[in-house]
């Protein structure tokens, strides 16, 4: 049966109004246990709540807030700033060079957490002065942290909270996280729809590549980098039900859209790939992205190069 993350199941937020919802941890329990895993539900059954069973919402905050800080390492380690400009930065030459117009340009990390990716854009300058910085996160707590720690650096960015294909302004290039995995079924492909939808030209979407040894190797980074057990229990999970190479091309075939993969399975090795991302432009992008990423433009391949994909 599939494993459950247990910060999906403590929070629960209105996707359109961003209302926070109470979450009976008795429920949350009960799922958690119908998935088979009793020592999720056993860390859930310790979470404080209220007299009704409610779940303690600022003690869930300070929970989440303080997982997400040792996750953080994570992207620091796996150095997800550089490996997102090694490709935002050609794409932005590509779009520079087709839009026919200057910038700004806006970029949307959805569901950007303590806001790390987008803090360390800021921080660098990495994409230029021409490219807006916005974070968006459904969960208050963790977006007003990152809003919090930007201003106390004095980054030049901005978090919002909210559904990120709600926000007044359109992206010109959507990217995420660690995000992919929570979208499962037919969520996933309505995730690149809206994205098709909009008026963005490209998005790029990372997350832990669903190869033999990623439950392995997030079980040894968790342990080592993560006290509590929910970090270490959700890190492991999310690994597991990580979407395979296949999966993501097929659901990121949107009208609209060339769907691109960097770095498929096969073509490196399992032992360094972790997180990789799944692109997709509006096809007039694809030949001056190539030309931009130059020797690089090898690892980007299209459906029609991952044989097993399109089955
Ligand atoms: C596992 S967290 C990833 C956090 C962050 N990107 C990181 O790498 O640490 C996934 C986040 O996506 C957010 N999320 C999911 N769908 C969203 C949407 N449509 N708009 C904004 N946030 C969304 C959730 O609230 C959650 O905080």
């Amino acid at each position: 049966m599939q494993r459950l993350e247990i910060s999906d199941l403590i929070t629960a937020v209105d996707p359109h109004s961003g209302r926070r919802l109470p979450v009976r941890r008795a429920e949350a329990v009960r799922l958690l246990r119908e998935s088979g895993d009793e020592r999720a539900a056993g860390i859930v059954a310790g979470l404080p709540a209220d007299e009704d069973g409610v779940l303690d919402p600022r003690a869930v905050d300070r929970l989440l807030i303080s997982v997400h800080t040792e996750l953080q390492r994570l992207s620091e380690e796996l150095r997800m700033g550089e490996r997102l400009v090694h490709l935002l930065g050609p794409l932005f030459t590509a779009i520079r060079e087709t839009s026919g117009q200057p910038g700004p340009y806006r970029l949307v990390d959805v569901g950007c957490g303590l806001g790390y990716l987008v803090r360390w854009l800021a921080a660098t300058d990495a994409l230029g002065a021409d490219v807006e910085l916005v974070g968006v996160d459904l969960d208050a707590a963790l977006v007003g942290e990152a809003g919090r720690l930007a201003r106390a650096e004095g980054l030049d960015c901005r978090f919002v909270h909210g559904n990120a294909f709600d926000l007044p302004e359109a992206a010109t290039v959507y990217v995420s996280t660690g995000v992919l995995h929570h979208f499962r079924g037919p969520a996933l492909a309505e995730f690149f729809r809206a994205q098709a939808a909009s008026p963005a030209l490209a998005f790029c979407h990372f997350d832990i590549a669903a190869t033999g040894l990623a439950p392995i190797g997030a079980w040894v980074f968790h342990r080592a980098r993560m006290r509590h057990p929910l970090g270490r229990h959700d890190g492991v999970v999310s690994a597991r039900r990580a979407h395979s190479d296949g999966t993501l091309l097929r659901a990121a075939a949107v009208p609209g859209i060339r769907p691109l993969l960097y770095e498929p399975r096969g073509a490196v090795n399992p032992f360094c790939t972790t997180l990789r991302p799944v692109l997709g432009v509006r096809p007039h992008l694809e030949a001056p992205l190539r030309r931009a990423l130059g020797r690089a433009a090898r690892r980007l391949v299209g459906p029609e190069h991952l044989a097993e994909a399109v089955r």
